[in-house]
């Protein structure tokens, strides 16, 4: 019998926490034959919600399920932690600046980082899915030296699987004909869906498109403003689909994705395509043995270049914000 994987859950007893666990526990984090033992973090006031959710847990007599720890200390919580998922995180409320949103979460990032690096297992992966996620992802990252850095990633996955939802609409292809899609930069209102290496049932989607205006005009600020219409629509964030892309991303990270097929993470920049290296950005991405790799060699015309740069420009806004703060 294979040893259980520890995963480590923070805001597990937030929406997407009660989304998230139960899938993590069905053995769609990892595989069907992979039992796991869930750790989940919240603070204080999250803590009697997290029990129920843990009795909940219970009820389902998961096969795979061989453990439920709840903590409101993340050293004990990122104890042995092999994969863990960062949901937990500071909203921005209203009048908030920028400036006390970035400090209220290294408030939070900067710790959890210090401890999954003085706690973690060695093979530890981390995806940060709680907003701004790409530079909170940054912020844990910083105050874990000894882990390596690759090892630190955000989560772009959600709008991957929009945009490749939205294609399909628009062209009447089965979702899993789409491949190839590209979800660039920042996880906000900036990224960059880039549909002109993407393959709708093999042929090229920006010619199968043929409608430069609609991609511009409809489809790209469709998939960047779609947490905002879901929050219109359901009064209340996009839940059971970004559990749902949570449980995507590690589940390619770990299994790899199809040949001829890539997905979006937002990882480390080591410099490509003209993103400043160490910068959390999202690529297109390879996934192999539980690696990743960029992938490498695509054409960037002048449309999708003036909007990597848009959003690459906000990380680095980011970026020099959270340092001025001491938070890097
Ligand atoms: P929620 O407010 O329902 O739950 C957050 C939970 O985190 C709460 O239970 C809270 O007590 C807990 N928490 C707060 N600080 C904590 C800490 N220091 N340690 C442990 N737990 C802590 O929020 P929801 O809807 O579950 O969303 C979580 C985050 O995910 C938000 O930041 C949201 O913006 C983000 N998000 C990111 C997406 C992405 O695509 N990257 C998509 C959707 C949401």
């Amino acid at each position: 019998t294979r040893t259980p994987v520890n995963v480590t859950v923070t805001g597990a007893a937030g929406q997407i926490g009660y989304a998230l666990l139960f899938r993590i526990a069905s053995g769609h984090l990892l595989g069907a034959d992979v039992p796991v033992k869930l750790r989940l973090l919240e603070i204080p006031q999250g803590l009697k919600a997290a029990e129920g959710t843990a009795m909940e847990l219970d009820d389902c007599a998961f096969p795979l399920l061989k453990g439920i720890d709840i903590f409101d200390d993340p050293n004990q919580a990122f104890e042995g932690a092999n994969v863990a998922l960062l949901v937990g995180a500071r909203p921005r409320t209203k009048g908030m600046e920028r400036g006390d949103l970035l400090s209220a979460n290294g408030g939070i990032f900067k710790p959890q980082g210090k401890a999954i690096n003085d706690h973690a297992a060695d093979d530890i992966k981390v995806l940060v899915v709680g907003n701004p996620a790409n530079t909170n992802a940054l912020i844990a990252q910083a105050a874990a030296p000894d882990v390596p850095a690759e090892r630190f990633t955000a989560m772009t996955r959600l709008d991957h699987n929009r945009a490749i939802s939205q294609l399909a609409k628009k062209t009447g292809a089965d979702v899993t004909d789409i491949k190839r899609l590209t979800i660039w930069g920042n996880h906000s209102a900036t990224q960059y869906p880039d549909v002109f290496h993407a393959e709708i049932a093999g042929k090229n989607a920006a010619e199968v498109i043929g409608d430069q205006a609609w991609l511009a005009d409809e489809f790209i600020p469709t998939v960047a403003k779609r947490g905002a219409a879901i929050i219109e629509a359901r009064g209340a964030s996009s839940a059971a689909s970004a559990a749902n892309a949570a449980i995507d991303h590690v589940h390619t990270w770990v299994n790899g994705t199809a040949e001829g097929d890539w997905t979006s993470m937002g990882i480390p920049s080591d410099g490509s395509y003209g993103v400043p290296a160490g910068l959390i950005s999202s690529f297109p991405v390879t996934c192999k043995d539980g690696k990743y790799e960029i992938v490498q060699g695509l054409d960037v015309n002048e449309f999708s270049r003036a909007r990597i740069d848009a959003s690459v420009a906000e990380l680095i806004e980011e970026r020099d914000a959270v340092r001025e703060l001491g938070l890097i």
